[in-house]
């Protein structure tokens, strides 16, 4: 038996409604396995538009194994390349975020243009070839001020993603945002309790007070899985599509993607402690008030939240069978002054808070999934049917996969 028959099996016999077997949450190799099978061969969620308004400027990530740093060139598109020299595969760029005219790498200073040519490497002699030892290239596609990468040598067709994305974000504009504030956590958990924990609000009342100032914890409101059956969710969706913007819950056949806008409580129009606007300039100049928010997952990388006034962003990355960085970012309009349009505190207030007590939620939940003692228990049909959803996700995504199927990933993994 390989590891991949074990998980398998386990898929197989996994009953449904009910939380994993223990291994898909702490074990390394099970972990090994969701990089290559997951994290390695699918479109992530890597950071916005922007952040890298001018040539030059880049971010890095970390992907399990992979360096990797998105950067604009001269051109003005954005490209993304393993951040691993040809030469003896230092990493290039070892910052998070910056500004450079080549990129060169620090070891011995072999310097890359910002398409990923080799402009320079001092005394390799008369045979040696530039042209053969550029940047290796990874994915990159934009969508409505997304940055998305895709690790494998062959990626998935982006265009279903671009397809659902762009009719719900392009009127919000985040191409022309700034990132306000951003944060990273480690909640030392499985990226997947990560998952489980943000796709139901069973826990909301209990644990996060701010949140539920303005956000409804209703399943028949925020966690619907198909058609409408409140009759406030119907008369928002109505709301919002009269003024052209689609509302409706859309989800990708796959179950890997959905967006969809949900009503905020009462008339709060932002996540704040009064519910009042946080930036007194919006994202865009929509006519209409009271859309709430505008919410779209994109496994196994990215929710996100759009408002009228402000946009917070999630990027999940795993690091370890029990480490995940959660990545949030704040955007405003680019022309929005810090202290004029808006009070850093006010915005960041109630999402610093509720992360915060995410984390504590996810760790304690490893904490115990750690027990000998533990077993797989039901989830709640009403509460936690997000959770089923993406459990049920990750099985189907997984098990075609266990079996050799599916797009080549960059290395080899057999
Ligand atoms: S490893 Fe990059 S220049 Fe030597
Ligand atoms: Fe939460």
């Amino acid at each position: 038996m390989t590891i991949r028959d074990d998980m398998l099996d386990l898929i197989r016999s996994h009953q449904y409604g009910y939380s994993l077997p223990q291994p898909f949450y702490k074990d390394p190799e099970f972990f090994k396995q969701d990089l290559e099978l997951t994290w390695y061969r699918d479109w992530l969620f890597a950071g916005h538009d922007c952040e890298l308004t001018k040539p030059g400027h880049y971010i890095t990530l970390q992907v399990g194994a992979y360096p990797v740093v998105v950067v604009r060139g001269r051109d003005g598109e954005i490209r993304a390349f393993h951040n691993s020299c040809r030469h003896r595969g230092s990493r290039v760029c070892l910052k998070e975020k910056g500004t450079t005219a080549k990129l060169v790498c620090p070891y011995h200073q072999w310097t890359y243009d910002l398409d990923g040519k080799l402009l320079f490497a001092r005394q390799m002699g008369d045979d040696f070839d530039p042209s053969q030892h550029s940047l290796k290239p990874v994915a990159c596609e934009r969508v409505a001020g997304y940055i998305f990468i895709c690790l494998a040598d062959e990626p998935a067709d982006f265009q279903p993603v671009r397809d659902l994305v762009e009719p719900y974000f392009l009127p919000h504009d985040l191409a022309n945002a700034k990132v306000a504030h951003e944060t990273t956590i480690i909640e030392e958990g499985n990226w997947k309790l990560v998952w489980e924990n943000n796709r139901e609000c069973y826990h909301c009342a209990g644990n996060h007070p701010e949140l539920c100032k303005t956000y409804p914890e209703a399943p028949s409101v925020t966690h619907i899985t198909g058609e409408a059956t409140d009759p406030e969710m119907s008369a928002h969706w109505r709301k919002c599509e009269s003024a052209g913007l689609p509302a409706r819950f859309h989800m990708h056949e796959s179950g890997q993607f959905r967006a969809i806008r949900s009503p905020l409580l009462g008339d709060s129009v932002s996540y704040t402690m009064n519910g009042k606007p946080a930036v007194s300039r919006n994202l865009s100049d929509l006519a209409v008030d009271g859309i709430g928010a505008l919410m779209l997952f994109h496994y196994p990388s990215s929710w996100n939240h759009v408002l009228k006034d402000h946009a917070v962003t999630f990027r999940v990355m795993p690091l370890g069978p029990n480490r995940t960085a959660v990545t949030t970012k704040w955007l405003v309009h680019k022309d929005a002054v810090e202290g004029v349009d808006y009070d850093l505190e006010n915005l960041t207030h109630v999402w610093n808070h509720t992360n915060d007590q995410d984390r504590q939620i996810v760790e304690e939940n490893a904490r115990g999934i750690e027990s000998p003692a533990y077993e797989p228990g039901p989830y709640s049909e009403l509460h936690e049917g997000g959770v089923i959803q993406f459990v049920e996700w990750y099985k189907e995504f997984m098990a075609p996969r266990l079996q050799g199927a599916g797009a080549r990933p960059l290395k080899d993994v057999a």
